[in-house]
């Protein structure tokens, strides 16, 4: 039985070990001490990209030491599985109201940059007073669009992962760490 550890269910190749608990924790509490400077006295709303980001975004708002509202968007996009195509558009929106806010938009991996380039956009239409962007993951080759992380985990070259959130198929993302798909 497979339960919560990487295992072949024939819906992945091998997994590899990418980023461990001690690492993503480590990078995870930085981030939250850089984020707490920086919006201390803003009215931040913490915005997650579902579901990718759900497991990163509960460790790094439970890791600041100022008040944020949390929200959620979810963002579909129409193309080949293991990359986003051009077309995309939102099935839930934020529903707290975040004009005049200070918004921070938290993904989990930032790949070709369109689906953030998207979401950047359509919250923009929303009239936040700042809106920036912290990322679990950036894999900065695979930039088609210009995209600029403001706060990021990790850099990595090519290579698909899963865990900490992160799916293939709606697998694997219940594990604690981060693996690299063969
Ligand atoms: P982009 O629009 O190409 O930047 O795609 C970003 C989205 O594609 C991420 O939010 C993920 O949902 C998905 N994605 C990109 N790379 C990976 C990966 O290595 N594993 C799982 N999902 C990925
Ligand atoms: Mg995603």
């Amino acid at each position: 039985m497979c339960s919560n550890r990487p295992c072949n269910s024939g819906m992945a190749g091998e997994l590899q070990l990418l980023f461990s608990k001690k690492e993503i924790a480590g990078q995870v509490a930085k981030l939250a001490r850089q984020i707490s400077v920086d919006y201390a006295g803003k009215k931040l709303v913490v915005v997650g990209v579902l579901k990718g980001a759900f497991v990163f975004l509960a460790d790094l708002v439970r890791q600041l030491t100022i008040p944020a509202a949390i929200e959620f968007v979810r963002i579909a996009s129409y193309g080949a599985k293991k990359e986003s195509s051009g077309e995309i558009i939102v099935t839930k929106d934020v529903e707290i109201p975040v004009a005049g806010k200070d918004v921070l938009i938290v993904e989990d991996i930032v790949d070709t940059g369109l689906s953030l380039k998207f979401l950047v956009e359509h919250l923009q239409t929303h009239k936040p007073a700042s809106l920036k962007i912290c990322a679990l993951v950036d894999k900065k080759a695979r930039r088609k669009v210009e995209i600029d992380v403001d706060y990021l985990g990790f850099a990595m070259a090519d290579g698909f992962i899963v865990g900490y959130g992160i799916d293939f198929n709606e697998q694997y993302r219940a594990l604690p760490e981060i693996f690299v798909v063969d």
